[in-house]
């Protein structure tokens, strides 16, 4: 997903300023930040991008009613999503804002690039038609729904008539190229039911698309031609190439990372699988390596929205579970590409389920074993027998899977097989019961023991995308220098030196108990 082998380039859609945060955009940038952690942990050269899309009638109406300016209301908004990243630990190089002159700049020249190309890709017409604000979109006439307060978007969002001078992008004569670039790079678009919806969706024919407007000013300027401003869309979309130095593509940056990977929610997959690689291509740019089109969540099993009142606030969720708890439970709730629903129950489940009953305890009750009957020491390890290899092998193997589902975004399957070495790890030591062995055998015990530890250690390394303060304190109790964290690290020897002194172990994982009603 970048022009070189050990680059990696990941993006998040760039969040409109004007809503506030809740958990579905948390779960778009949280995916991507464990993918980027994860190639840096692979020693990659990682850029992670995300942003806020700052342009539109929509931001621009959202001013007005605050009686603001619009860049001074972009300015004070655009930190609610900022902020996110630390509250969520989001490790992302870059924050784009399309209000950024680097953006304009990199706006007009691909506007520049298409009309250079000589194809006749841009045109001057007239729009007469159907346009959601809310959405920024254009729809036809058999796109709506009639309802008793008019006619509706199939989002549900309200259309109004727009008549206006515009300039076109002949997208209709994309149909065939797009068809054919999705055929020969049949994982272009990801999950594959995604693909085949776009795949259709383009066979059916193309309508040319509207590409500026005159009727507000709250956008980038058209090259060379006075009051159109560009459509949101062709605005937005650029914000991936700006952020890697477009239009200078002989800059390192842009050399080494396009094209991206991009990861977006199923509801603006058309823009990015269907728009985006047509702009690119119109403008001589090749297009992204990957759109990967997650699921929606629904909240106790409502859709959230405005008027339910049911927007979850990432921070509130932080502040009841956790962070890393949070981070793990929207990980591994639904498998990555599919809706699901999000409950305190669920949650609950999770928590003291899978981290503090099955990875909790495991840590717990092999380090406090250690600290009182090994000295305090790592274990010196006897001979092994073919249950320490077996379970040790399970742990080895673990990565080669891992990067092989990461390779497709399958996120929740990662932790399902670290869960699975989890449960492994918890029968073997019910089975071996060191705890029996500690006058019987203590060589066999410090073996078991040290089997253990040193299978601790590489869940808690390969845990480290998903909950990287989690697994940075298992690392701290098993005295893993930080150097010492990285994939290399978890194949390589030396594993657990035998012998290094040990911290007094602690709970990394607290049970979440009901408060009294
Ligand atoms: N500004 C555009 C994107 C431009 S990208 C060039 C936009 N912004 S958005 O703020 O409305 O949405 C951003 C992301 O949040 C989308 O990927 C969307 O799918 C995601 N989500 C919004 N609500 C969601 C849920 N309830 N569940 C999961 N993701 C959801 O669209």
């Amino acid at each position: 997903m970048a022009a070189v082998p050990d680059a990696f380039y990941i993006t998040t859609p760039i969040y409109y300023v004007n809503d506030v945060p809740h958990i579905g955009h948390a779960y778009t940038t949280l995916a991507c930040d464990v993918m980027a952690r994860f190639h840096r942990l692979d020693g990659k050269r990682v850029m992670f991008l995300t942003g806020t899309d700052e342009h539109g009638q929509k931001v621009e109406k959202s001013a007005q009613a605050a009686g603001m300016d619009p860049l001074v209301f972009c300015d004070k908004v655009s930190r609610n999503f900022r902020d996110l990243s630390s509250l969520l630990g989001f490790s992302n190089n870059d924050f784009i804002r399309t209000t950024e002159e680097r953006h304009t700049v990199a706006c007009q020249a691909l506007w520049r690039a298409v009309i250079a190309s000589g194809n006749n890709d841009i045109y001057l017409g007239k729009y007469a038609g159907w346009y959601s604000v809310r959405d920024e979109a254009f729809y036809g006439e058999d796109e709506l729904i009639e309802s008793p307060k008019g006619k509706l978007a199939p989002s549900g969002a309200p259309v109004e008539w727009v008549e206006e001078p515009s300039y076109f992008f002949r997208l209709s004569a994309w149909r065939d190229r797009l068809l054919a670039y999705y055929d020969s790079h049949p994982d272009f678009i990801l999950p594959a039911a995604r693909r085949n919806e776009v795949v259709s969706f383009v066979k059916s024919g193309l309508r040319d698309l509207s590409l500026s407007r005159t009727s507000f000013k709250w956008g980038i300027p058209v090259p060379d031609a006075p009051g159109h401003i560009m459509y949101v869309w062709f605005d937005a979309l650029t914000n991936y190439v700006t952020a890697v130095g477009y239009p200078d593509t002989g800059t390192a940056s842009f050399k080494t990372f396009w094209p991206a990977l991009h990861v977006v929610g199923k509801d603006i997959l058309r823009f990015h699988a269907v728009y985006w690689p047509a702009f690119l291509m119109a403008a001589g740019v090749e297009p992204p390596a990957r759109v990967f089109a997650h699921g929606w969540w629904t909240i106790e099993g409502q859709k959230m929205s405005k008027s339910l009142g049911n927007f979850i606030a990432p921070s509130a969720l932080v502040g009841k579970y956790g962070l890393d708890a949070v981070r793990y439970f929207l990980m591994r709730e639904l498998p990555f590409g599919a809706d699901g629903d999000y409950s305190h129950r669920a949650m609950v489940g999770r928590l003291n389920g899978d981290l503090a009953n099955d990875l909790g305890n495991l840590v717990q009750r092999v380090l406090s074993f250690v600290a009182k009957n090994c000295g305090a020491k790592v274990p010196s390890p006897g001979t092994l027998t073919t249950d320490d290899d077996r379970l040790l092998d399970a742990s080895e193997t673990l990565l080669d899977r891992a990067r092989a589902l990461i390779d497709r975004q399958e996120l929740h399957l990662v932790l399902e097989e670290i869960w699975r070495v989890i449960g492994d790890a918890n029968r073997y030591v019910d089975a071996q019961a060191p705890w029996a062995l500690r006058k019987s055998d203590p060589l066999r015990m410090a073996t078991v023991l040290y089997v253990l530890a040193e299978t601790i250690r590489r869940i808690a390394i390969l845990v480290q995308p998903f909950m990287p303060t989690a697994a940075g304190r298992i690392l701290d109790q098993l005295a893993v220098p930080g150097d010492r964290r990285t994939f290399t690290a978890l194949v390589d020897a030396p594993a657990l030196v035998p012998g290094v002194a040990l911290p007094k172990p602690e709970g990394v994982f607290p049970r979440y108990v009901e408060a009294a009603a």
